[in-house]
């Protein structure tokens, strides 16, 4: 039975992918730098190999023996620990050199949608940067560039409704959105992905080509959030007026900063007891007034305030979950034609609104997305 190397085995994708490696009949190995990472992988038929991608000794005992490798190892964002060259490049050479000493032959690429020289974002530039070293290697390679990818225990999908299910929105009742939402995705389920690796394994004829993989609507974030926002039962309203705007920002300023700051100016002038009580009183009756169930408002904010306000936040000791690179990927959009990967793969990619209805199955809420080109037939698995 053959064998296949996964890196990054352990993260979203990889978790989806080696079960039905296994479950395929592959020997699965999988590189991973924590151990215990790799609990929550079937044992059956899955070993765990402990070392880094940038280790070339790790490289070699890993990949020792295997008859493919599926090279999956990816950061988003950069951090203290990982840059993006790391990440991208360097673990991808050492991996390239250690298959070529180990005799392995078949190679299956991660790499990103919008992956190019110039591109605005050093996630794409060094995505580009290890397809090269793919492509100049004299190994059998696939090259694979997915949209947006979502699933059961993505970062995209997941992050958005529990952030929408907070208290603290619920609250505010206002999102900020960069460049108004209006950037396209074109997001893929992680079965479709899945499929088009395993399959790849098995098709020669995939052999020296780039696959696009794209979900067949093409969403802007807004309506992304939306969906989500029905999902949670939250009325919304996507274009609300300026005044509209305007009176829920004021009540906000008044609660969080005018009536505190002038109770306090009462309290250290010593204000009669009456005049700060009404100044208290008054207060509190905002508070219980922007309690009241109110839509949520789309709140649209310019791309340069946005990347402005990153800049600032990447300075700052801890870190917001979403950096500056992730912002310019979403600022330019993430859209593309799979039909070539369709048509390779025999796949039909899933839908959005049936991805988002069998990943969130307690909504109710009818999904008014346009009938998408892959026809209503393709019904949802579970993803
Ligand atoms: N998710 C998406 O929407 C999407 C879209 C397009 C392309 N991609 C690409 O698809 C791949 C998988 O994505 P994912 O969402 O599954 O990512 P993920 O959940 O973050 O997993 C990535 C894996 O890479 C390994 N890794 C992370 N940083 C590393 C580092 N500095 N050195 C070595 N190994 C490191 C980790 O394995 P260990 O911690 O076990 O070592 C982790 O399990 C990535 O290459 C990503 O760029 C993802």
């Amino acid at each position: 039975m053959a064998t296949v190397l996964v890196t990054g085995g352990t993260g979203f994708v990889g978790s989806h992918l080696v079960p039905r490696l296994i479950e395929l009949g592959y020997q699965v190995r999988v590189l991973t730098r924590q151990a215990t990472r790799g609990r929550a992988l079937p044992a059956e038929r899955c070993t765990i190999i402990e070392g880094s991608p940038l280790d070339p000794d790790a490289c070699r005992r890993a990949s020792r023996e295997t008859d493919a490798i599926i090279h999956l190892v990816g950061i988003l964002t950069e951090n203290r620990q990982s840059s993006y060259r790391e990440a991208h490049v360097q673990a991808t050479r050492h991996l390239l050199a250690a298959a070529k000493e180990n005799g392995v032959r078949r190679w299956l690429h991660m790499s990103a949608l919008g992956s190019r020289p110039y591109a605005p974002s050093r996630y794409h530039q060094t995505k580009w940067t290890a397809e090269e070293l793919v492509r100049s290697s004299d190994l059998h390679w696939t090259i694979f560039r997915p949209s947006v990818i979502y699933g059961k225990g993505d970062r995209f999908l997941t992050v958005l409704r529990n952030l929408f299910s907070q208290s603290f929105f619920r609250y505010f009742g206002m999102l900020p959105l960069p460049g108004g939402g209006a950037s396209l995705l074109q997001p893929v389920a992680v079965r479709d992905v899945v499929t088009a690796f395993t399959r790849a394994l098995i098709l020669p004829e995939t052999i020296g080509k780039e696959y696009l993989l794209c979900g067949p609507d093409r969403v802007s974030l807004s309506e992304i959030c939306f969906l989500l926002l029905q999902r949670e039962h939250q009325t919304v309203c996507r274009t609300p007026s300026s005044a509209r705007l305007c009176s829920r920002l004021l009540l906000f300023a008044m609660l969080f900063a005018f009536f505190p700051l002038s109770a306090l100016a009462a309290f250290a002038g010593s204000s009669s007891p009456e005049e700060w009580s009404i100044l208290l009183a008054a207060w509190g009756g905002l508070s219980l007034l922007s309690l009241r169930s109110r839509p949520v408002l789309f709140l649209p904010i310019p791309w340069s305030v946005t990347l402005g306000l990153a800049r600032f936040a990447e300075k700052l000791p801890s870190s917001l979950p979403i950096g500056r690179e992730p912002l310019l990927m979403l600022e330019e959009g993430n859209i593309g034609d799979s039909s070539v990967a369709a048509r390779a793969f025999g796949l039909k990619f899933l839908p959005f609104h049936d991805g988002l209805a069998s990943l969130f199955p307690d909504a109710q809420a009818s999904l008014p997305l346009p009938e998408s080109s892959a026809g209503k037939e393709d019904r949802a698995e579970r993803l």
